[in-house]
């Protein structure tokens, strides 16, 4: 799959750049207000009450910001945050050792906990519930299993899959948080911060225009900036006016709603090729030359959200909206 400036998952060495954007407080995180409402409160009651906050699961799309609520919830509670991810914990031992390594109160942040292997999670449990490890020593007749305690600790749990979790997992968070696509008025709230601490300004049309080609994804947002900043910069530029950022935009290949030259040839081709659909998942992947499950995880959910694409029992179709996009007539 070829790397794409819309890709809602972060690039290769994108993580750096993002981890100097980070919020570090609830207070300077922007959008989500439900979530963050919620938080304020069972933070403030397990401060009140002297004890680790209750294990939380973050879900929802790809750069919405889950890493970085799991840093605040840590910054709010005053404790150590370790970072790990369901894959990356491959046997019971693996996550004996970072248990065991955790401070009183500690976030122990997974990300993309559906991920995890069925034997690693039962090893989870206990240690969520009761804050304990059940490990097995010795082999064959002679084996026993002894008790470890462990300290309170939250679990911060993500992920973009929430339907691939098993339910007694699912279960144990006490906290159960959904992540949305930001309104373009957050977006611009975002980009306008994050111009701030890259000492560029901002026009304010250029970060309405960065705003609605975002795709409602933050990470994508300050993607497109640090970008649109190479542009400026190059021309030995520090100011990006609208028609700076509209000329970069442009250039970078992504249109007035977000879209790509790869968006662009699947609704098109559907369209072409298809009368509009309705048209089978597997066909339309290869007229891309793409998996079907890649179609379904990474092209189709914006098109889907923003409702240029219907799923019908007899395949996807495209909308009268994709029409109006791209100023073609729209059939009967
Ligand atoms: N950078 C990325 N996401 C952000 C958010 N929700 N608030 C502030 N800055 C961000």
């Amino acid at each position: 799959m070829e790397e794409r400036m819309v890709s809602a998952e972060a690039q290769h060495e994108e993580e750096n750049l993002e981890n100097q954007l980070r919020p570090q407080l609830l207070n300077q995180y922007i959008g989500q207000d439900k979530v963050k409402n919620n938080l304020k409160v069972f933070i403030e009651a397990a401060k009140i009450r002297n004890e680790a906050l209750d294990h939380v699961l973050l879900y929802g799309p790809p750069g919405l910001g889950k890493t970085t609520l799991a840093t605040i919830i840590a910054h709010e509670m005053g404790v150590q945050i370790k970072t790990t991810s369901g894959p990356a914990i491959e046997r019971p031992g693996d996550l004996a050792a970072i248990l065991t390594a955790l401070e009183p109160g500690d976030v122990l942040f997974i990300d993309e906990i559906h991920r995890l292997n069925r034997v690693v999670e039962e090893v989870l449990y206990p240690a969520m519930e009761d804050f304990c490890l059940d490990i097995v020593i010795g082999k064959g007749p002679t084996a026993r299993s002894v008790r470890l305690d462990l300290p309170p600790f939250t679990l911060v749990g993500a992920t973009t899959r929430a339907g691939l979790l098993s339910s007694p997992l699912r279960d144990r968070f006490g906290v159960l948080s959904r992540l949305d696509y930001y309104t373009n008025e957050d977006l611009k709230k975002i980009v306008t911060r994050t111009a701030e601490i890259y000492e560029v300004e901002l026009e304010d049309e250029a970060s309405v225009e960065l705003a609605r080609r975002s795709r409602g994804t933050p990470r994508i947002a300050n993607r497109l900036l640090r970008r649109v900043r190479d542009f400026a910069q190059v021309q030995g530029n520090s100011y990006i006016d609208y028609k700076l950022a509209i000329d970069a935009l442009d250039r970078l290949q992504v249109d007035k709603l977000g879209l790509d030259h790869i968006d662009h040839k699947l609704l098109k081709g559907i369209i072409e090729k298809f009368r509009g659909g309705p048209v089978g998942l597997d066909t339309i992947a290869a007229t891309i030359g793409e998996e079907s499950h890649t179609l379904e995880d990474v092209y189709e959910p914006y098109l889907l959200q923003i409702g240029f694409l219907q799923r019908t029992p007899r395949g996807r179709m495209v909308t009268y909206k994709v029409y109006e996009h791209f100023q073609m007539e729209v059939p009967e």
